[in-house]
């Protein structure tokens, strides 16, 4: 196995070496790369962003290792709200489940298609390899398929997808995705790249982005109608059970190329919402 030296990002080996790359972890939410309003369809002028700012940011030569992970948009939550899919196991049809995971299978192979377009060499980790349920962290063979594509110069990327119990289908979010690689690698940064500047103070969009969020902000959102795992107020909440293990959270516009590099190279004086104060 592949695990010796500076590259070595899983957290059961030896303390972070001032040699060690900083490990990014950058979730393209599904409002962002597809248009959550009609079925089907994706963002290309946001994915085109996405891979100029991954493109731009040079990460071999600032040493930052990136792990990429994207969610469903109108491609997952379409199928998955159709066929009453959420995050808790149940039986379903299970047409259901093939139409939901073939349409993330395609938005998969998409933005795939597009970061090749910016010179963006990705390896595909599937969500059912990476994680298992009620596990919380990687899977060993995840772990060894991760450590192998970064070792071959590859940014791993997964995607939320549908998960197979004895007990029925259920939707693993890209969110589920990003706290299991919390808790098993050293991120030291999310970035949750949305079709918005940050957090706002209500759900209309109304006003100034909230630069450093608290607990002590009061929110008021609601939920999107496709959204199967939970819309805004569970990013917000992930955020903060992110940055309590110990990684900085950013929500930023994913759409704006420079916001996105700053943040992926770690400059913090950049139009988005922080997490702070725990
Ligand atoms: C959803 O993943 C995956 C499916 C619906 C199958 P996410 O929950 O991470 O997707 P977004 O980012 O909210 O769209």
């Amino acid at each position: 196995m592949v695990y010796a030296g500076s590259r070595e990002p899983f957290k059961k080996m030896e303390k972070k070496t001032t040699n060690s790359p900083r490990m990014v972890l950058l979730k393209l939410g599904g409002s962002l790369i597809t248009d959550k309003d009609v079925p089907l369809s994706i963002n290309e002028n946001a994915l085109r962003a996405v891979g100029a700012a991954i493109r731009s940011s040079r990460i071999k030569e600032r040493r930052i290792s990136l792990f990429l992970v994207h969610g469903g948009g109108s491609f997952g939550h379409f199928y998955a709200s159709k066929y009453h899919l959420s995050q808790t196991p149940k039986k379903v049809l299970p047409i259901g489940i093939t139409r939901t995971c073939h349409a993330m299978l395609k938005l998969h192979s998409i933005v795939k298609e597009y970061l090749e377009h910016y010179g963006i060499a990705t390896e595909t980790i599937l969500p059912s390899e990476l994680l298992r349920r009620n596990l919380g962290s990687f899977s060993n063979p995840g772990r060894i398929h991760f450590i192998n594509a970064v070792n071959n110069g590859l940014i791993p990327i997964s995607f939320g997808y549908v998960g197979l119990e004895e007990d029925g289908a259920y939707v693993v979010s890209g969110d589920a995705i990003c706290k299991a690689a919390v808790n098993s690698l050293k991120v030291c940064r999310t970035i949750f790249a949305t079709d918005v500047d940050g957090i706002y103070p209500n759900s209309n969009l109304e006003g100034e982005i909230i630069r450093e969020l608290s607990k002590d902000h009061k929110i008021i959102t609601s939920k999107h109608v496709l959204d199967v795992t939970g819309g805004i107020r569970s990013k917000i909440k992930i955020g903060f059970e992110l940055a309590a293990m110990g990684t900085e959270v950013f929500y930023v516009n994913g759409a704006m190329t420079g916001r996105l590099r700053n943040l992926i190279q770690g400059k913090n004086e950049t139009k988005s919402t922080r997490i702070v104060n725990l």
